[in-house]
């Protein structure tokens, strides 16, 4: 596989990132871009496997069941990019439908090399498939995809898992209406997106009792000390999971335990925590099924399908640029 990699200046960034973050007036925050390293990969697919947390495992039904399906829905030679492919190993069955009828190219975009080269591993065996890898962010990397299409070539982009939930809603029409721009009218957008569900459901899935998400939490400051030399002592922060009934999202949040100052050598900063203050590290937002289609509408696309999972209501909505 090729992997068009970007140098960048990326411990720099995430140092300035993490500075801005700990040091604005009000709410605290860290990006949650950053909770994927090895470690929090890692912790991430074990969580994907707890029976509290069955997002992941509806995603994955719900492509294998309806891959044809989806694939019949998508004419003419096809060209497949993944926006955060992570492993690819739910995009399997989608790519074998397609590949079964013609040669398909497919791009997995993902900030992670780690991930891109094991996505490589996991699906380069499919018959009649060509893979390059963008280590890129998802729109950089989408612009360069669009750039590779060729003349009479469909471009399907996958936006699996249910990340779009993890944008506030405004930002979420923006993040389609971005992609939108990079399409051309015709082409489509899969999309995941967590249905709403019961409180008492939703706190079980983000605060399971192994505590492993309580971990892949954390491991955000394990990283922060790792990578920018902080002193974050992580027994004084607890995994915090609550509701915003408001904005209809379940928010994550590091509190720390007690009044206490952390070191930032890389940032070049001192944080000081109050007793009970958080940092907030990222929010999933759920959906109710008519949204997905006033959300499309607003971005320039069409909902023209909702695959819906009965065990843990999830669906994959497929948007036509219009
Ligand atoms: N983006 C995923 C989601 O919204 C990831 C996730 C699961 C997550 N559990 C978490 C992110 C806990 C932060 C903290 O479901």
């Amino acid at each position: 596989m090729l992997v068009h990699a970007i140098p960048t200046n990326a411990g720099y960034e995430f140092a300035a990132e993490v500075r801005a973050g700990l040091t604005r007036a009000g709410q605290k925050e860290l990006p949650s871009k950053y909770l994927y390293d090895d470690v929090g990969s890692a912790l991430f697919e074990v969580i994907s496997h707890l029976p509290e947390y069955g997002l992941t495992r509806a995603d994955e039904r719900l492509l294998r069941r309806y891959s044809d399906d989806i694939a019949d829905r998508v004419a003419g030679p096809v060209a497949i990019a993944e926006l955060g492919s992570g492993s690819g190993r739910k995009t399997r069955w989608l790519l074998e439908a397609f590949c079964r009828r013609q040669r398909t190219s497919y791009y997995p975009v993902e900030i992670s090399h780690s991930a891109l080269v094991m996505c490589e591993r996991e699906l380069s065996d499919i018959d009649a498939i060509s893979i390059v890898g963008f280590e890129r962010e998802y729109l950089d990397g989408l612009l360069e995809v669009a750039a590779y299409r060729k003349s009479g070539q469909r471009l399907l982009v996958l936006f699996l898992g249910s990340t779009i939930g993890n944008f506030d809603r405004p930002a979420g029409v923006k993040f389609l209406s971005d992609v939108r721009c990079i399409l051309q009218p015709g082409d489509s957008l899969l999309l995941g997106t967590d249905i709403e569900k019961s409180s008492i459901e939703l706190l079980r899935a983000y605060d399971d009792q192994l505590g492993v998400t309580a971990a892949f939490n954390l491991n955000l400051l394990a990283r922060v000390n790792r990578e920018l030399g902080a002193d974050f002592d992580l027994s004084q922060f607890a995994h915090l999971a609550r509701i915003n009934e408001e904005v209809r999202s379940v928010e994550m949040h590091l509190e720390s335990r007690r009044h206490q100052a952390v070191s930032i050598s890389a940032a070049e900063v001192v944080v000081e925590f109050q007793e009970g203050e958080t940092i907030w590290t990222e929010s999933s937002h759920k959906y109710a099924l008519g949204e997905i289609y006033e959300m499309a509408r607003a971005a320039g696309f069409r909902c023209e399908v909702q695959w819906v999972d009965q065990q843990w209501p999830f669906a994959e909505n497929l948007l036509i640029a219009e």
